[in-house]
């Protein structure tokens, strides 16, 4: 029998202590079993940096503080904290930036080794990072917690899993979600919802089967499928149409099994998009030429409509909702009422004012934030060193923050309602307003044609619209 023990060293927790449960009872009884400190259990990662404050009155110079993030304050009736739910995502926070081309850095949490330490070191600091910014929630895939080596192991598990049950107490730090990682591993490279071999489905079940149960035990609000393998190279070597069902089958599975084990979460799916499909759609207009080596050509997944296509078919709608990116995907999202949450990635979305302030209202407008928020995928450069990673996502959450108060005082101003109600004026009289309300038949809609055929449209004023629109941005003082 052991027990886990627990001391304070410089301040800083560190666990894992295996004591043998007799040698802890005796008084004088020897502790040789205490592990020892290992460089990096009790190290401070941020040394010399300060949690970061709100300080609407700092100077341009100050970057380490919020200008428009107080995370208590009532926006539009809502604390600012609710409306943005941050998390941090362990998976960039580890992400050592390796590829074929550059060598890997490392970050002092991280020293690339496949040990428990290392994990439960890289945890750890991502704790004490969440806390530097004052953000309540983190996310991960399975991989980021346990090397798939000890994927079998339960007591590995128990391990991380109280680990990370003793860290969240002291830090006050959520996980929002919880991922299988069905993509590194080189048995999906053939998809694993999707897999042409019934073992490696059966595998991806079990891995989601265990990760569930593990979120469970960690409280994770929602579970995240990311079905980022799931697709095809051509037809002539592929059953489009089995595999599609597969795919359908494991998601309904999914829900199932979550069911069975009375785990009250909110099931996302983000379907699959990076800056490569954004690379390719501006440079090839959607055309995958010079996809990279090694990818899917053709995804089931490939955009937010296409994934909903498919919960909807399949009748898994009322389980799953959908991670976005903001903007045109997040607005079809909104518009079926299937926002699960928003994911923002230094890679794809730029920190503009606009798209974050349209972002914000999109929310507002819901009425509530979708379940996970908004995820922040940054990936840190690899010139930088922890502060720079700090430094990435007071960027990121600052810029939130402001299209948050940017799209509390449009909507107060209603400075762009009486515009928009303006454009739809022909639908709320007569004709136009019997044909929301009511059915109206091909015979009426030709009559009203003939009444109105010398009508011309109204100019749409976009570029008006659209200056109007950063000007108002550009006048900040207005928040
Ligand atoms: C900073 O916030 C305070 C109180 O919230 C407000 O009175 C003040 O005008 C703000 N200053 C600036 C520069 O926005
Ligand atoms: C932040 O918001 C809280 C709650 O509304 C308020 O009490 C506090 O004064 C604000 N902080 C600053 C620096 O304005
Ligand atoms: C960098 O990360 C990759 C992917 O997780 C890993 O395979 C590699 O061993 C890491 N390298 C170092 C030096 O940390
Ligand atoms: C539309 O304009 C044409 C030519 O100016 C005119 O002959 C016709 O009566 C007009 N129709 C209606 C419905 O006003």
């Amino acid at each position: 029998m052991v027990a886990r023990g627990r001391q304070r060293v410089c301040g800083c927790l560190f666990v894992a202590v295996t004591v043998s449960m007799a040698g802890y009872n005796q008084p004088g009884g020897k502790r040789q079993k205490v592990r020892e400190v290992r460089p990096g259990d009790n190290v401070d990662y941020f040394q010399g940096i300060d949690k970061i404050e709100y300080n609407n009155m700092s100077s341009p110079s100050d970057v380490s503080s919020y200008r428009f993030y107080n995370s208590t304050e009532r926006v539009h009736s809502r604390a600012m904290e609710d409306w943005l739910k941050f998390s941090v995502s362990l998976t960039e926070f580890r992400n050592n930036g390796s590829d074929n081309h550059r060598p890997p850095h490392t970050h002092p949490w991280n020293d690339g080794s496949k040990t428990l330490e290392n994990y439960k070191r890289c945890i750890r600091a991502l704790f004490e990072f969440c806390q530097k910014l004052g953000v309540k929630y983190w996310t991960a895939l399975d991989s980021d917690l346990l090397h798939c080596e000890w994927w079998d192991d339960p007591k590995q598990w128990d391990d991380i899993v109280e680990y990370v049950q003793e860290l969240s107490q002291r830090y006050h730090v959520k996980l929002l979600w919880l991922a299988p990682d069905l993509h590194s591993h080189a048995r999906y490279a053939y998809g694993a919802f999707t897999s042409n071999e019934a073992f490696t489905f059966a595998q991806a079940a079990a891995q989601i089967k265990k990760c569930l149960e593990i979120s469970q035990r960690l409280n994770a609000e929602c579970f995240l499928l990311w079905p980022c393998r799931e697709g095809y190279d051509n037809t002539f070597q592929t059953d489009v149409s089995r595999e599609i069902k597969l795919f359908a089958k494991l998601l309904k599975l999914t829900a199932e099994y979550k069911d069975r084990l009375n785990y009250r979460c909110q099931l996302l799916i983000m379907p699959y998009y990076n800056c490569q499909l954004k690379k390719y759609a501006h440079n090839f207009g959607w055309q995958p030429h010079g996809w990279r080596e090694g990818e899917v050509l053709n995804r089931y997944m490939w955009d937010v409509t296409s994934c909903l296509y498919l919960l909807k078919n399949f009748n898994l709608d009322r389980y799953y909702k959908v991670c976005s990116p903001p903007g045109h995907h997040m607005c079809m999202a909104m518009v079926y009422n299937m926002l699960g949450g928003v994911r923002l990635s230094n890679a794809i979305d730029h920190y503009d004012s606009k798209s974050f302030t349209l972002m914000m209202k999109g929310i507002i407008d819901q009425g509530t934030a979708p379940p996970s928020g908004i995820c922040l995928n940054l990936r840190g450069r690899r010139s930088g060193d922890a502060r720079d990673l700090l430094t990435l996502h007071v960027k990121y959450i600052d810029a939130a923050a402001k299209g948050l108060r940017f799209a509390a005082s449009i909507i107060a101003e209603q400075t762009f309602s009486k515009h928009l109600q303006q454009r739809y004026i022909t639908y709320h009289s007569g004709f136009g307003s019997r044909l929301v309300s009511s059915d109206v038949t091909m015979e009426e809609c030709e009559d009203f044609c003939k009444k109105t055929q010398n009508q011309t449209s109204e100019p749409s004023r976009s570029e008006h619209m659209d200056l109007f629109f950063q000007r108002y941005l550009d006048t900040s003082d207005r928040i």
